[in-house]
């Protein structure tokens, strides 16, 4: 376990007593800035080893190769604005470092910042580029903060990453071997240089679905509209901006895809031409020609094998079912997820959602309003029920 510089450092005392009480063998590096907020006799006495900090130590070398290559699983928490931007950039100015480049292990890591500072762009690029270096991250939770403000940056409870790591390694792998598509987020379609038409859609629930899918072992590709939401390593993400890219993507990736996942916003819609100059003021009103766009769900149904599931969302704000169950026959899927708009907790945006899966052979799953994360679940669990159950 590495321990950087966060006020969240004394939730790391709670962490090793329960990791130590869950039966793991736990040895601690800190950073120097670390050691401002919880002693290392504190972590060394939890954790029942000896804590280490520095390149050397009483005048003999800390092994950080061997530590490296010990470990099952590296675990990062709390990880400070400062080691993030080590970790993105590869300085190697500490033990916790040293042994994070020689980790031979799974790597993740749990953030903890103030929110100014997690929004900043170099923070989102610097989780970018861990999360594609293959390391996977914890969702930061939202709530009070050490500036006394309240937002996104507080670190995970313990509890939650006592969770994260039981599901990484103990988890029935249901999805092994499964190749899995799922798309997310808005698309957005070009006007002119400086302007688009896109649409609320947050990419929450397509991103939360493809982590779902991938801890249950399956081979996951999101191909992801435009979106700040960080992914977790271990998925294959392909950013496209419109309609058009998703399409394409889709098509290529499709015939070698065990199940697909529609979650995306696309837009039905894209202008005709994009002018190549700024679209300059003139006149009291102006018109832009629109076309429809290629519908993907449809056209990977058309090209469906028997052994492939193709599943489809529905966003509904009025005869939510009928409407749902018509783009279920359609589109040749074998499941759609309905939201309805009506419905309270559902929507774009919120950490909420409620939906209702239908699948073709008339069956129906309700569901309560939960967490993004426990919807994505529900998706994922009734789709291995339906499909891949053992009997
Ligand atoms: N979809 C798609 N390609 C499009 C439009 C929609 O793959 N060009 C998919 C969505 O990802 C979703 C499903 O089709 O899985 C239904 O999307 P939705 O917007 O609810 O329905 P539409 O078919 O676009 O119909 P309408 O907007 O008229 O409700």
């Amino acid at each position: 376990m590495g321990v950087s510089g966060s006020i969240a450092a004394y939730k790391s005392a709670v962490l090793t007593r329960l990791l130590v009480k869950a039966g793991a063998e736990v040895k601690i590096v800190m950073t120097d800035a670390a050691k401002d907020f919880v002693t290392p006799l504190s972590l060394s006495t939890l954790s029942k080893n000896p804590v280490l900090a520095g390149l050397t130590e009483n005048d003999s070398w800390a092994n950080h190769v061997m530590l490296g290559r010990w470990a099952d699983i590296m675990l990062i928490a709390p990880l400070s604005c400062n080691t993030l931007s080590k970790m993105a950039s590869g300085a190697c100015d500490n033990l916790l470092m040293a042994v994070y480049l020689s980790a031979t292990c799974p790597v993740v890591v749990a953030p903890a910042m103030d929110e100014d500072m997690w929004l900043h762009q170099t923070t989102k690029k610097n989780l970018e580029t861990i999360r594609a270096n293959g390391n996977y991250i914890i969702p930061v939770e939202n709530g009070e903060l050490a500036s006394g403000l309240t937002g996104e940056g507080r670190m995970a409870e313990p509890e939650s990453i006592i969770k994260w790591v039981e599901d990484f390694f103990f988890r029935e792998k249901e999805l092994a071997g499964k190749k899995i598509l799922v798309t997310a987020g808005p698309t957005y379609e070009q006007i002119d240089p400086v302007r688009f038409i896109g649409n609320h859609s947050s990419g929450k629930m397509g991103v939360a679905i493809a982590e779902e899918m991938n801890k249950r072992g399956g081979e996951v590709t999101l191909v992801l509209g435009p979106s700040n939401i960080a992914v977790n390593g271990g998925i294959t993400l392909i950013k496209v901006k419109s309609a058009a890219d998703m399409l394409e993507v889709c098509e290529n990736v499709f015939s070698s895809t065990d199940i697909a996942i529609m979650s995306a916003a696309v837009a039905d819609y894209t202008p005709v031409q994009v002018a190549d100059k700024k679209i300059k003021k003139a006149g009291s009103e102006l018109a832009i020609t629109l076309t429809q766009t290629k519908d993907i769900l449809k056209t990977l149904g058309e090209n469906k094998t028997e052994n492939q599931v193709l599943v489809g969302f529905a966003l509904e704000t009025n005869d939510e079912e009928e409407n749902a169950l018509k783009k279920l026959r359609s589109k040749n899927a074998d499941m759609i997820v309905l939201n309805s708009l009506q419905d309270a907790g559902a929507g774009f945006g919120l950490d909420t959602n409620k939906i209702t899966i239908f699948d073709k052979s008339g069956q129906r799953f309700p569901f309560e309003v939960k967490s993004k994360k426990e919807v994505a679940t529900d998706i994922v669990n009734t789709i291995i029920q339906q499909f891949y159950a053992k009997n």
